[in-house]
């Protein structure tokens, strides 16, 4: 039977449990996109809590896709030193660490530069319709070429790898989805649709080498779920090796789903990719697990390979030992205030606070004694 301490290969790297921390932007980086002391101690605390593998915040390959100013990048040659003081941090307590690199499109803040898609089609962007650009084929291959820049830097940062940003309407989600009306070699087939994302995947793997873990954090519905595993057979093939799966662009509230499981249907999404890559690569869930109970059920029933946890990680960073050893936890409420966006603090309001213009522990609210 599947336990949470059991170790997964993910690529050629071993990992030392089932347990994922999911992206999580906190938009504390500056216009410079550079880490700061708070990040590496924000990841460092997750890893030394247990958990296996991190995945760090969606990072922007280049300035004009970011989906806010103060956006966490790796767009220079500057950015890698603050990284590997994250690498290093993580690695220090054995989990392994990749940066989720992310080029906006559809998502892209008004302040960082135009809104772009494979097609043009109008859009709100936040808070106000626009019409987005077409990209062109050269503009392609320059963002292309930006995915594969930024994960040669985290190479050299020292990360296990990379995690492309492929679900929540960002721009290698969009080329994949139906908003896609190209007529030429990147839209139209499941192939050509997949293309951008492929072809950012073979750069990454000849530059960076077999070594280094290639995750593509991919839609599973969009606009169904044997559509998009369509797509991740494409990325797979090109040579991704781990396959997060959450959800994307088109609406899923209506997608069938027994309310009785203990966890939902974005959930749900990663199992169905399980089903069919089972023995292929191994593929993680994400959404609304609370518990240390939701967790053991999934790996019990050998439901997915990996469990994501985001707002459950913000509200305890020790919630993988929950998981692991049964220790006591603070449970998310799912207040989600820990969303971002106006009046969201980016980091679980639990934990954290405000003060003198830094983000300080808020150790009052705790009990436990190194939080
Ligand atoms: C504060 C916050 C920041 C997020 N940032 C990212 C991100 O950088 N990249 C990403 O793919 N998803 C991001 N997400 C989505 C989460 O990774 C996750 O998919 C979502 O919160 C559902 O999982 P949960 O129920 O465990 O929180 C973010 C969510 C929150 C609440």
């Amino acid at each position: 039977m599947s336990q949470p301490n059991q170790q997964r290969m993910i690529g050629n790297r071993l990992c030392k449990n089932r347990v994922t921390m999911a992206p999580t932007v906190k938009f504390n980086a500056g216009e410079d996109g550079q880490v700061t002391g708070f990040f590496v101690e924000h990841y460092a605390l997750r890893a030394k809590h247990g958990c296996g593998l991190i995945c760090v915040e969606a990072t922007a390959v280049s300035p004009e896709g970011r989906l806010s100013p103060d956006q966490l990048g790796l767009w220079n040659d500057e950015q890698i030193e603050g990284h590997r003081r994250i690498a290093e941090a993580c690695h220090r307590y054995g989990a392994l660490v990749i940066p989720q690199i992310h080029y906006g499109g559809l998502g892209t803040h008004p302040q960082c530069g135009p809104l772009t898609s494979p097609s043009a089609v109008i859009w709100n962007s936040w808070g106000q319709e626009k019409m987005a650009q077409e990209l062109t084929v050269p503009e392609i291959h320059r963002i292309q070429k930006c995915f594969v820049d930024a994960a040669v830097r985290a190479k050299s940062a020292g990360y296990d790898g990379v995690q492309l940003h492929g679900c929540h309407s960002y721009l290698i989600n969009d080329f994949a989805s139906e908003i896609n009306r190209r007529t030429d070699e990147y839209g139209g087939s499941t192939e050509n649709r997949a293309r951008f994302g492929c072809e950012i995947i073979a750069g990454i793997r000849e530059a960076c080498g077999e070594d280094f873990i290639i995750s593509v954090r991919t839609s599973g519905c969009d606009p169904t779920i044997e559509e998009s595993i369509g797509v991740a057979d494409c990325y797979v093939r090109a040579g991704c090796d781990f396959l997060q799966v959450s959800n994307g662009i088109h609406d899923i509230s209506a997608l069938p789903h027994d309310e009785r499981l203990p966890y939902n249907r974005i959930a749900a999404l990663g199992v169905a990719f399980h089903d069919h890559f089972k023995g292929i690569v191994p593929v993680s869930l994400v959404n609304g697990i609370r518990t240390p109970e939701q967790v053991h059920y999934l790996l019990e029933n050998d439901l997915i390979d990996m469990v994501d946890l985001a707002c459950g990680l913000l509200a305890d960073p020790a919630f993988t030992e929950a998981i692991l050893n049964g220790t006591p936890y603070v449970r998310c409420c799912s207040c989600k205030r820990c969303g971002w966006g106006p009046g969201h603090s980016h980091v679980c309001p639990a934990l954290m606070k405000r003060n003198d213009e830094q983000w300080v522990w808020n150790v009052p609210k705790l009990t436990r004694s190194d939080s």
